[in-house]
């Protein structure tokens, strides 16, 4: 069996032995007593044979106490099976640590998980020291009471009548006043950070709305530059795809900007055909870049140091003399080829006609490419010879 479906079958294992041992203690559910008892046991058995293979000595006691079968002997043994539940918050903390994603949620299964058997274990002892269940079924009155004292709701419908009563109630306030606090407390901070990318949006706009009246920037460019974080907000989560990239090791690096830009290099019908070690040389170095409606790309006449490939959005070509639209680019076309080729000023101006996501690929790794890669160089030398 793979080791996760294991790990999970024993987390559900140890988490009705939870509920079952004390449920059985104080309600008395003979009929299945011994089966379940043999399965338990057989499952930790099982279990502590796995473990025993990465840890050695007192660190097995406890999954040594909850797989012996000590509650057909004498009763109040059975809750030892409870000590299993280490080893299921051992498992959750795994899982949490393993999951990148997701994780304020599985904080939060893991609280509602621990105040379940919480609030189990209080209804037991309560049933066990004869607490006032009010009629009805002995475990629900129980559970009522358990989940009213722990919440710190306390009716106090069903009270204590004598002195084990009372001083088990205590316990159960300060347990219940404790672990609500910490609940509390801790869910606050997990819906705080449900969505950390939209927490930070937030604050950043804070801070550059307070930058920009403080420094009295004109309300046109203000709502620029509003736009402009919406736009990103809306694209691309304002993650600095660059910055995020950065942080991994260059294996792993190549691979999601492969992923990343594969769309974008596939939509380039210039690349449609290239091989596999032309999209390893060029993905990785292309850099990303947003540009806002009107945002002048390249000026004509001046010099080039790069060219780039439209992924999303539209561009302008605007003739050097007179301001006419000579044409519109759009995902997938390129420009700026014309001054690295010739060595020569832009000969035309460009500029977003709307907001416009580009990939810049620079001068030196031009040329390389040219170099390395014949049809597509004979390609970019057709158009340039067209747009010249
Ligand atoms: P470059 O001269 O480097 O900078 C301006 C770019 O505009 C130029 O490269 C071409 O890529 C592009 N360009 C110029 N004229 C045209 C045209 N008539 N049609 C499409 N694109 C053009």
């Amino acid at each position: 069996m793979k080791r996760g479906a294991w790990d999970l079958l024993v987390g559900v294992t140890a988490t009705a032995s939870a509920l079952w041992a004390p449920a059985d203690l104080v309600l008395g559910l003979p009929r299945a007593r011994l089966p379940v008892e043999a399965a338990l046991s057989a499952v930790f058995l099982a279990d502590l044979a796995v473990r025993a293979r990465e840890r050695r000595g007192w660190a097995l006691l406890p999954d040594l106490l909850a797989a012996l079968p000590l509650g057909p002997f004498l009763r109040p043994l059975s809750l030892l099976r409870a000590a299993k539940l280490l080893r299921v918050s051992d498992l959750l903390r795994r899982w949490r640590e393993d999951e990148v994603r997701r994780t304020a949620v599985l904080r939060l299964a893991g609280f509602v998980y621990w105040f379940v058997l919480l609030t189990h274990g209080v209804a037991c002892g309560w049933i066990a020291l004869g607490g006032d269940t009010a009629g009805g079924s002995r475990y629900v009155g129980g559970l009522y009471w358990s989940v009213t004292t722990l919440c710190t709701v306390g009716y106090g419908d069903l009270t204590p009548k004598n002195d084990p009563q009372r001083l088990y109630a205590c316990f159960a306030m300060l347990l219940g006043v404790g672990a609500y606090g910490f609940v509390i407390g801790n869910i606050a901070s997990i819906l705080a950070n449900i969505d950390p990318v939209r927490a930070s949006h937030l604050q950043r706009m804070e801070q550059i709305g307070a930058f920009l009246s403080y420094r009295g920037i004109p309300p046109p460019l203000q709502s620029r530059i509003a736009g402009y974080y919406r736009y990103l907000w809306q694209h691309r989560l304002e993650e600095d795809e660059g910055e995020i990239l950065g942080r991994l090791p260059p294996g792993l690096r190549t691979e999601v900007a492969l992923f990343l830009k594969r769309d974008l290099v596939q939509g380039v019908p210039l690349f449609r055909g290239a091989s596999e070690a032309f999209f390893r040389e060029i993905a990785l170095e292309m850099r990303p870049a947003v540009y806002l409606p009107g945002d002048e790309i390249v000026r004509a006449g001046d010099r080039g140091e790069e060219m780039f490939f439209i992924s999303h959005g539209a561009v302008e070509v605007v003739a050097p003399d007179g301001g006419k639209v000579v044409a519109r680019l759009g995902p997938g076309q390129f420009f700026g080829e014309v001054a690295l080729l010739h060595d020569r000023p832009r000969n035309a101006t460009v500029r977003a006609a709307e907001y416009t996501d580009l990939y810049r690929l620079e001068r030196a790794l031009f040329h390389r490419v040219l170099e390395h890669h014949p049809a597509i160089a004979a390609e970019i030398r057709a158009r340039a010879q067209e747009r010249l």
